[in-house]
């Protein structure tokens, strides 16, 4: 160690890089963490997961009491959008939430070097100028916004958007178009809707959610028509320009054939995200990236260099804040020479709209196929939240649960969510499957009553043809 500053320098400090920075340091080794940002927590905490979650919980609160279904309720009375006081809420709990990660850095004895980093060596990275040399480097340097070719996103001016952009808007716009139907454009798109905005999605593929169950997919795009928004499928975006106080946005069926025009007031350009390795100099440790710009790595999280791991957003895999977090678990427990693994397999995935959409394992569509391979067959439950008692009783009646198994072992495949509780719900899911469970074993495991996660029991008893209120 003597000529080592560090036995681990984790570049990154988002869920990934300051969970690994945290961990390594619990395990007793000399840890750093650098972070470019002012505020550690990587894009989840500042710009992602939490801000989104947060104007999505305010405005969500806001269109219940202002389209009058409080009043069904019995809660009479008018309310009036303040909205900069949602803002703050939103950058009150992001304060709080990086200053934890601060915090919970002291705690370990994490050393927080402030500035972008650079590799000069295998072993040597440049952080503000100063070169440190660490035993273990961990690249967690996260994605930002994939941008579309021809298109200017200005987060300051408010008319063509990113995420980061669409989370700080001034004022509800009147039209809103979502360049993307994926997890993004839902989630905010949803937000400014609520808000009052009129919202319009153009999605390049036939269908929204990409990656998710076809059933669910489906599903998913009748409820969010039914809450009005509206959507423009097989169509691509070719151009916009800003007029004024105004965008207009070029569109083409995606096959080809006659372009329109939309006009729009503010445009959020959601079309995926791309790992960050510019000004990484990867070059002078000896890696490069895949075909995708990511790093590629082992089974345990090393790269080609001995000594450098990477994890995250910026390796192949679901960009999801929990996955990243394990991964930065695994990492620094393979690096003080334990038995790190994360199965990506067991992935959950939730878009936090209302009703949530969740899902973890494999899509009907990967089961069949995985499984016909083999000669085998899936059986597939179903309950619809309209059938839970509690979910009726909170007028939450959208949406269903689905249960994929093996027909021949009744090994749980799959789980399928649209209810308002889906986030929370899935976790049940992820765990049985991580234990290798049944639909049996969720079918007789006892269910506290009423609650929705009674519907996941009820879709587990379909598969074996026995569900009871339905
Ligand atoms: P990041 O969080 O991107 O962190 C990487 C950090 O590295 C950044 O802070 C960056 O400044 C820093 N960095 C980069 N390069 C350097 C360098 N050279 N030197 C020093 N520092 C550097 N996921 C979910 O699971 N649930 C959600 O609800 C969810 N909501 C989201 C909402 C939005 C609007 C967005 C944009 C994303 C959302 N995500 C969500 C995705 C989630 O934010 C990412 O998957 C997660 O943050 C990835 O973690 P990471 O540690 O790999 O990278
Ligand atoms: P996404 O990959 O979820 O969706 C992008 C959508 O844009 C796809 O449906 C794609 O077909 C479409 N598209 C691509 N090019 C297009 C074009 N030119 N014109 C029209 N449509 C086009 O990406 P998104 O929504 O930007 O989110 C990025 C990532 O951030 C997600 O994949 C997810 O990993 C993460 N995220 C996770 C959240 C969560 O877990 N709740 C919330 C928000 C983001």
């Amino acid at each position: 160690m003597a000529d080592y500053d560090f036995d681990v320098l984790v570049i990154g400090a988002g869920p990934g890089g300051y969970v690994a920075a945290i961990r390594a340091a619990q395990l007793g080794l000399k840890t750093a963490c650098a972070e470019s940002r002012e505020t550690l927590g990587g894009t989840c905490l500042n710009v992602g997961c939490i801000p989104s979650k947060a104007m999505l919980h305010a405005s969500e609160l806001f269109e219940e009491a202002a389209s009058g279904k409080l009043a069904k309720l019995g809660i009479k009375g008018s309310v009036t959008l303040d909205l900069e006081t949602m803002h703050a809420q939103r950058r009150d709990a992001v304060k709080g939430l990086t200053g934890g990660i601060e915090y919970l850095f002291k705690k370990n004895k994490v050393e927080w070097l402030k500035g972008r980093a650079a590799f000069t060596g295998t072993d040597t990275v440049d952080v503000g100028g100063k070169t440190y040399r660490a035993k273990n480097i961990v690249i967690a340097t996260g994605s930002s916004v994939t941008p579309l070719p021809g298109i200017t996103v200005d987060n300051e001016q408010q008319i063509i958007v990113d995420s980061t952009g669409a989370l700080e808007l001034a004022k509800v716009p009147g039209h809103m178009v979502v360049i993307g139907g994926g997890v993004i454009g839902l989630e905010l798109g949803s937000v400014w809707k609520r808000l009052g905005a009129k919202v319009t999605v153009v999605e390049y593929l036939d269908m929204i959610l990409p990656g998710m169950d076809g059933e669910i997919r489906k599903e998913s795009l009748k409820v969010f028509k039914k809450q009005g928004i509206e959507f423009k499928l097989s169509t691509k975006v070719i151009g916009a320009t800003v007029n004024g106080s105004k965008a207009e946005l070029t569109v083409e069926p995606s096959a080809g054939g006659d372009a329109e025009t939309i006009e729009a007031d503010v445009v959020l350009v959601s079309i995926g995200r791309r790992p960050n390795t510019d000004g990484l100099a990867l070059d002078k440790a000896g890696l490069a990236v895949n075909g995708r710009g990511q790093v590629e790595i082992d089974h345990d999280f090393s790269t080609s260099v001995p000594g450098i791991w990477a994890i995250g957003d910026v390796v192949p895999g679901p960009m999801l804040a929990h996955k990243a977090e394990d991964e930065g678990i695994a990492v620094a427990e393979n690096i003080a020479g334990l038995t790190g693994i994360v199965n990506h397999d067991i992935i959950p995935s939730v878009v936090y709209t209302m009703p949530e959409i969740a899902g973890v394992g494999l899509t009907e569509e990967q089961a069949k196929e995985r499984l016909e391979k083999t000669g085998g067959s899936i059986k597939v439950g179903k309950f619809p939240m309209m059938a839970n008692s509690r979910a009726k009783t909170n007028h939450e009646g959208d949406g269903m649960v689905k249960v994929i198994a093996d027909a021949k072992t009744d090994r749980i495949l799959g789980v399928w969510i649209i209810a308002s509780l889906g986030g929370t719900m899935i976790a049940q899911a992820a765990q049985a499957m991580e234990f290798g469970g049944t639909s049996e074993d969720i079918a007789y495991t006892c269910h506290a009553h009423p609650t929705h996660s009674e519907a996941l029991k009820e879709a587990a008893m379909a598969v074996q043809g026995k569900p009871i209120h339905i």
